[in-house]
């Protein structure tokens, strides 16, 4: 199977001059979808991880399949206003402005480790601020997993744990 057969480039979204990697038709297709499902497992198990998470939104669908693949739960982070309960928050900049990221306080106990879910890599902002908001509850982070990096963004040097992709672009 070549993932890049199921992702296609959609020119100027969200803005003019980008391109956007739409991963829509890969979940569309049951066999490619499992298929990649299937290659992130055998990447993401030699780390060990006791959890995964998926960063909202598109990381919860990456998470939870693989979570039921390897046999281990999953949980998530959300964006700012989203959880119930007890939460800790972090704030990260982007290009304008700022955002914010939340997980449940206890969501994760001390020292498990854990490995972290996105669909895209694109500046690594998103992924740095949730390996940053997982260590702030005791999260040993292992690793951060994709189905596509865009390499020529570099958002991997902002990265401080291993970084498996699937695919990329340059
Ligand atoms: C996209 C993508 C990653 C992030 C990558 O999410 O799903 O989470 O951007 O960009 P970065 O590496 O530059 O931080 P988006 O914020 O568009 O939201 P969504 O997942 O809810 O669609
Ligand atoms: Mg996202």
């Amino acid at each position: 199977m070549n993932l890049k057969d199921h992702i296609r480039g959609i020119p100027d979204f969200p803005k003019p001059g980008i391109l956007f990697y739409d991963v829509s038709p890969l979940l569309a297709n049951g066999a490619a979808w499992k298929a990649a499902i299937d290659e992130l497992a055998e990447a993401v198990h030699p780390h060990k991880p006791d959890l995964l998470v998926g960063i909202e939104s598109r990381g919860f669908l990456v998470a939870a399949p693989l979570a039921l693949a390897l046999g281990i739960g999953f949980i998530m982070v959300r964006k700012h206003g989203k959880l119930p309960g007890d939460k800790i928050a972090h704030s990260y900049d982007l290009e304008y402005g700022t955002d914010t990221i939340e997980v449940q306080s206890d969501a994760v106990k001390p020292g498990q480790r854990v490995v972290v879910l996105d669909d895209l890599l694109a500046t690594g902002g998103t992924m740095a601020a949730a390996i940053n908001l997982l260590r702030q509850v005791g999260a040993d982070v292992r690793a951060a997993a994709f189905l596509v990096e865009l390499t020529f963004l570099n958002g991997r040097d902002r990265i401080d744990v291993p970084s498996i992709s699937l695919t990329a672009y340059d």
